[in-house]
């Protein structure tokens, strides 16, 4: 059957590049002036003014809580911290050579089959169904991580925040406040990007009118790829290798080496480059400014003087500039997190842009189905 619905050669817009297909309220990523709105408001205040609670309640209402709303929210996402035990038994049944995202996407598969409201796609249902995802993640990646490593999953404390909490089930210990602060700042960072790859797979999933889970473990799996989320861990292999290269001596100069033969080999180094923004992630600085506090918090300068080294090389040979995954990547490291345990961080903090975008999508729906152009073989019939 053929798809066309013209007799004129259509325009084909590969990776969907430079299409608008719809409106959003939601995030404004402007690359002209380098910047990323909330709902209007700029993350680099947010991210320095707010918690990460706030930044949810923003997305997901349009605007910043009052206090009475933010203790409300704050009741209900605390009372929905505690890794379900079908969850946890969902998890114990993946092997431990399945990466993290796997088990990020079978846990909100799981969370969502589970829910009491799960075929209520009601925005009700859908709002409260995106807190207790949102509640209920961290201790999936803190778990998974902690079985890893042949430990005892650590039980949620109802009061400490957000990040603290995260912080204090992954490692089973109080984190610094400066180190709270940086994953806060990350978490807010990483927390909606408009039309981004995953998003969209959520959105082209609720248009069919699938259940918010569903559009939620789709995005999950856009997120996996290293063109995406998964560069935060790229970064970090690439960090290593280096790192295990120059084994303390030189560190420009192998950085130097490094990226001439990777750029020879025509690699592409994870971390630097994005398809909105051709001049700097609007990101980023805030991101570096939280990875210098905790090189600082760390005393690891080398990681620093890497980072520099790496990004002045590729603004030298090719004028790429990083991306969000660039300095996270190292940041998430320095906290003690497992190199594949970064994707899976990224996933609990952009919960809230990929819930926010299901019910945006929701509130004027359109199927989401585009047309192709076909170039296979000619009608052709059994001999
Ligand atoms: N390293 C080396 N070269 C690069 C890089 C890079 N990271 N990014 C772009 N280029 C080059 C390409 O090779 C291409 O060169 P050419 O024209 O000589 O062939 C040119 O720049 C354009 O690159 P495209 O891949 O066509 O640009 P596109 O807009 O499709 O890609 C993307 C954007 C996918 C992010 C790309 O920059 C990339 O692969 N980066 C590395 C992966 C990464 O860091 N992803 C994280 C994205 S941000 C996020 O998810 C938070």
């Amino acid at each position: 059957m053929t798809e066309s619905v013209s007799t004129t050669e259509p325009q084909i817009h590969k990776g969907l590049a430079g299409v608008v297909v719809d409106t959003t309220r939601i995030s404004k990523v402007n690359p002209e002036s380098n910047s990323l709105l909330y709902r209007g408001y700029p993350v680099q205040e947010l991210a320095a003014r707010c918690s990460f609670e706030e930044v949810a309640y923003l997305l997901w209402h349009g605007d910043l809580p009052t206090s009475t709303q933010l203790a409300e929210f704050e009741q209900t996402e605390r009372a929905g911290r505690q890794l379900l035990p079908n969850v946890k038994a969902a998890i114990d049944l993946l092997p431990l050579t399945a990466h993290p995202m796997d088990v990020c996407r079978t846990a909100a598969s799981v969370i969502g089959a589970s829910h009491p409201a799960a075929e209520d796609s009601s925005p009700a249902a859908n709002q409260r169904k995106s807190v207790d995802l949102f509640a209920a993640m961290p201790a999936v990646v803190a778990y998974d991580q902690r079985r890893r490593r042949g430990q005892d999953a650590v039980p949620a404390r109802s009061d400490l925040g957000y990040s603290a909490n995260f912080l204090f089930m992954a490692f089973g210990e109080e984190a610094a406040p400066e180190v709270v602060t940086a994953f806060n700042v990350s978490m807010i960072l990483y927390a909606e990007h408009s039309f981004n790859a995953s998003t969209f797979t959520a959105r082209v999933i609720t248009s069919t009118l699938a259940d918010l889970h569903s559009a939620v473990t789709g995005a999950i799996g856009a997120l996996k790829g290293a063109l995406h989320g998964g560069a935060n861990e790229a970064v970090m292999h690439t960090f290593e290798e280096i790192l295990a290269q120059a084994d303390g001596q030189d560190l420009s100069g192998h950085v130097a080496t490094w990226l001439q033969d990777a750029l020879a080999a025509k690699k592409k180094i994870m971390g630097f480059g994005h398809r909105v923004y051709k001049n700097g992630d609007s990101r980023v600085p805030t991101m570096k400014a939280a990875l210098d506090d905790m090189v600082k918090h760390y005393n690891r300068p080398d990681l620093g003087e890497l980072y520099d080294a790496l990004e002045s090389g590729m603004a030298q040979a090719k004028n790429i500039k990083p991306n969000l995954d660039y300095p996270a990547g190292p940041t998430y490291h320095l906290m003690g997190f497992d190199t594949a345990t970064f994707t899976p961080l990224f996933v609990a903090s952009r919960i809230v842009g990929w819930t926010a975008h299901i019910m945006e999508q929701l509130e004027a729906n359109s199927l989401i189905r585009p047309l192709s152009l076909y170039n296979g073989p000619e009608e052709r019939h059994l001999p």
